[in-house]
């Protein structure tokens, strides 16, 4: 408890006071500390101590400070660096990633499976009884109508309450640039084959999503790996040089938050990425699926604000933020209009109507923005949990990211480590991740795994990220046996 008459100052007290709330596991990575006036009163001692206190925690890296929110407590990330970038040769390749692939997705819906190998944020705060009213209320209302097709291109309202959702944020939009997808994969499917073709090279993040890599695959193009960072995106010097080295039909980046690692590209970053290769005349394919679950203090902008030439194609989808399995995403692009329809009909004529007006109501009630709101909050808390559970579990040389945003963490195990055979053990623990090198064309990242944080957290999920620990454990024990 706080002494008035001690030697000690009394912030310094507050600060002792919640450094031992950590210690016994009163407070952990993620929570909120209690407000100002609530702690002062507690404590009996003035709001200016405690606020003197936060700032001194928030110096020393121990707490976040978010603007109208409040402080709150990070894991304590003390040695715990984040992945090295590898070799990279500048060449493209060809893709074949599809056989791991298969056995990941196996795994994810396996019966019984710790789903740490799925990225989907929105279980983390699913609002399935929102949209399970809406639902019933929709097909009570449409009778019939509810099992026809739509709209080849979207349901208008829908694109509508896109569109506005893009104005608002300052980027120019209008409903008719709008094509309502099957999931954001269709989008990627459909702009990829707007601009480039069969032997064409595209340039691609890396670490980046497998869906990606496996579109480029099965459309047998090119691949071109460019380096991006765990902190902050694409390293544009590495980009400048890739392209002047070779003829890049399209790039298709990821420069809010880049999965697996949940880096977010600080805006000036963003906006010279445009800069860069509008001036080159490349498509640049907008893979924003997770630019609303961002963690900054500030709103950030996709690529698409920034296009002058509108040569950027922005994708996303619904799948992250509502209901990956109502399969509803977009794209939005002006110049390719024509050519994304005709794609867009002949791939699956349209999606289903029946979502799109449930997604609708759901848009206009005003539930989705707050429910992205609470998701945040949730998605950062778990965050600062699984990196303390890491930090504390697992081998020592551990590398992990430090996501930005999203609900995944990009790990690194120490030298000598396989994820692919992680991956394996965990799967047979019934604890699917997904491992590193599907993130590459050329097989990088074998040592590396995404693990997800986006669920609702829980004693068994602990226990998981635990024994994901204990696995990387035997897994370097094994190694070090063979080499002795
Ligand atoms: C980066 C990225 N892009 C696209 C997708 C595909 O999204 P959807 O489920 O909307 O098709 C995913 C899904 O995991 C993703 O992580």
């Amino acid at each position: 408890m706080i002494q008035k008459g001690s030697d000690h100052f009394l912030y310094q007290q507050v600060i002792d006071l919640i450094q031992a709330m950590q210690t016994s596991g009163t407070l952990r990575p993620g929570d909120k500390l209690p407000s100002l006036r609530k702690l002062s009163s507690q404590l009996n001692v003035s709001i200016p101590t405690v606020k003197q206190a936060y700032v001194e925690l928030e110096r020393l890296g121990k707490v976040d400070a978010r603007p109208k929110s409040g402080y709150y407590l990070r894991s304590a990330r003390m040695g715990i660096a984040s992945p090295k970038r590898p070799t990279f040769v500048r060449r493209p390749v060809e893709v074949r990633c599809q056989t791991l692939i298969e056995e990941a997705y196996e795994a994810v819906h396996s019966p019984n499976m710790m789903p740490l190998g799925v990225s989907h944020p929105v279980m983390a705060s699913p609002p399935d009884k929102a949209l399970a009213r809406i639902m019933r209320r929709v097909l009570a209302q449409a009778g019939p109508k509810a099992m026809a097709y739509g709209p080849m291109d979207g349901y208008a309202p829908l694109k509508r309450q896109i569109a506005q959702r893009y104005l608002e944020q300052g980027v120019e939009a209008r409903q008719e640039d709008i094509i309502i997808t099957n999931g954001a994969q269709e989008a990627l499917a459909i702009a990829i084959q707007c601009t480039a073709k069969a032997g064409d090279i595209v340039a691609v993040e890396s670490p980046t999503y497998f869906g990606i890599l496996e579109l480029i695959e099965n459309l047998g193009m090119m691949a071109l790996e460019i380096p991006t960072c765990s902190l902050d995106g694409i390293c544009l010097d590495d980009l400048q040089e890739s392209l002047d080295a070779h003829d890049v039909k399209a790039c298709i980046f990821s420069s809010l938050i880049n999965n697996p690692t949940g880096s977010c590209m600080p805006e000036r970053k963003r906006q010279r990425l445009v800069e860069i290769i509008e001036s080159r005349n490349i498509p640049l394919i907008e893979d924003d699926v997770y630019g609303e679950l961002h963690f900054c203090d500030e709103e950030v902008l996709p690529l698409q604000a920034y296009s002058k030439k509108g040569l950027v194609i922005t994708c996303s989808s619904f799948s992250k933020t509502a209901a990956p399995s109502y399969r509803i995403g977009w794209m939005l692009s002006s110049r390719y209009e024509q050519k994304a329809k005709g794609f867009k009909r002949a791939l699956s004529c349209s999606s289903s109507l029946l979502n799109q007006w449930v997604l609708t109501e759901y848009v206009r009630s005003g539930d989705f923005d707050r429910n992205i709101k609470r998701l945040r909050q949730v998605l950062r808390q778990n965050k600062e949990r699984i990196l303390s559970l890491i930090e504390q579990y697992f081998p020592e040389k551990t590398c992990v990211s430090n996501p930005q945003g999203g609900g995944v963490v990009w790990v690194e195990l120490p030298p000598g480590c396989d994820s692919t055979e992680w991956f394996r053990l965990a799967v047979s623990e019934s604890i699917s991740i997904t491992p590193g090198v599907l993130f590459s064309a050329t097989g990088k990242y074998k040592r590396c795994a995404r693990i997800s944080y986006g669920l609702p957290w829980c004693q068994t999920v602990e226990s998981a990220v635990k024994k994901l620990g204990e696995l990387s454990y035997s897994l370097l024990n094994k190694k070090m046996s063979k080499a002795g």
